[in-house]
């Protein structure tokens, strides 16, 4: 299969290229699509068929679930049913944006969808491309995001493209995703809901709405979860570069960090602005941003791992950046992704 980039104006997507993508989601192909998150792999959540294929081409497990994107706030009462009030009340005032809700399933989402769950996760992306697709397709679309299962995820159309280049018919291309990281996840049928995974919406932000929501220890990115996992995706390997990556978190990361490139030389730096002042000479750097703005940090996350990844290394070191706000997904990410977690 041949793969088509299109370029897209973000701010004033083409009628007529949403229209040759829609119209490969009612024929239940796959678009890659941009969201304000990152990359989206779609399909018609009502068909079958169509979402099996992104479970086949992504090589994703098929019990871990997939985001139901919708373009109204009011398509939420045709996805999901029993919705507690405060759903509506965060969905006015985060919708749309990076802000995904776990909710009991209706009938017209497919069982593939939820790998059998009786419940769905539902999200209204604020980006032009993804909205429009949506309303032109008609249609509530299953997306998760556009990488091979268990690589970093895609925040540019070329790492969709690395990933899935003669797989999947269109990819629409419109630039960087402006956060980076993927949307947050919270379980709104618990009650206190439960954070499922950290994202680009700082979960300190939803409190102020609902109260206390939470944060279990694999939502940091610790740990395999046992047992029944609350989000199934949770136990598989996830974001990490093909190369070993070692997390070095803690106080006296520097000095932890000399050591380890004493030991290899030929290691890629992943490392804030502030840190990367203590290793000027070393050749294979890559800077992810500053520890006093998270939101560059997260924008550049995966970028540089598939950047770093791809030098001339054998492995990768970065670092730990406070667990707040969008740092939270940042950490998850990273612990997630690590092959070592170092404590300095
Ligand atoms: O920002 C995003 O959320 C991106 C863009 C494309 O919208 N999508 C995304 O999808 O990150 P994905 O499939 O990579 O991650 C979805 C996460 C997984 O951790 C999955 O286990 C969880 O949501 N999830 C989906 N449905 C669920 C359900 N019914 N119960 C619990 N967790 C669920
Ligand atoms: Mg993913």
């Amino acid at each position: 299969m041949k793969t088509k980039v299109i370029k897209v104006n973000p701010f004033h997507p083409d009628q007529e290229i949403i229209k040759e993508a829609s119209d490969l989601i009612l024929k239940g192909e796959l678009v890659a699509f941009p969201t304000e998150t990152v990359y989206g792999l779609g399909a018609d959540a009502t068909n079958s068929n169509a979402v099996r294929k992104i479970f086949l081409v992504k090589g994703r497990p098929p019990d871990n679930p997939l985001i139901v994107h919708i373009a109204r706030h009011e398509e939420i009462n045709e996805v999901a049913i029993k919705i507690p009030e405060r759903v509506y009340e965060l969905a006015k005032r985060f919708w749309p944006g990076p802000l995904t809700f776990i909710l009991y399933r209706s009938q017209k989402i497919v069982d593939e969808v939820s790998a059998g769950l009786d419940t769905v996760a539902v999200r209204c992306p604020s980006h032009p491309v993804a909205n429009m697709l949506i309303i032109q397709s008609g249609k509530p679309i299953a997306a998760p995001s556009a990488n091979k299962s268990g690589r970093p995820s895609p925040t540019r159309a070329d790492h969709v493209l690395e990933d899935f280049k003669g797989e999947i018919p269109l990819i629409l291309d419109a630039g960087p995703t402006l956060y980076g990281v993927e949307s947050t996840v919270i379980d709104m049928t618990k009650d206190p809901p439960v954070l499922l995974r950290p994202g680009a919406m700082p979960i300190e932000e939803v409190e102020k709405y609902i109260g206390e929501i939470v944060i279990p220890d694999f939502a940091r990115g610790y740990g395999k979860y046992e047992g029944k996992a609350l989000s199934p995706g949770m136990k598989y390997r996830h974001y990490s570069p093909n190369k070993p990556l070692i997390l070095v978190e803690g106080e006296n990361k520097v000095a932890v960090i000399k050591d380890l490139l004493k030991e290899n030389p030929r290691s890629g730096l992943v490392l804030t602005k502030e840190t990367a002042t203590h290793f000027k000479d070393h050749k294979e750097m890559i800077i992810i941003g500053s520890k006093e703005n998270l939101y560059e940090v997260a924008y550049n996350l995966f970028s540089s791992l598939r950047a770093m990844d791809k030098r001339n290394v054998e492995i990768i070191i970065t670092e730990d950046v406070s667990e707040v706000g969008i740092g939270l997904a940042v950490m998850n990410r990273l612990r997630k992704a690590a092959s070592k977690n170092i404590r300095a």
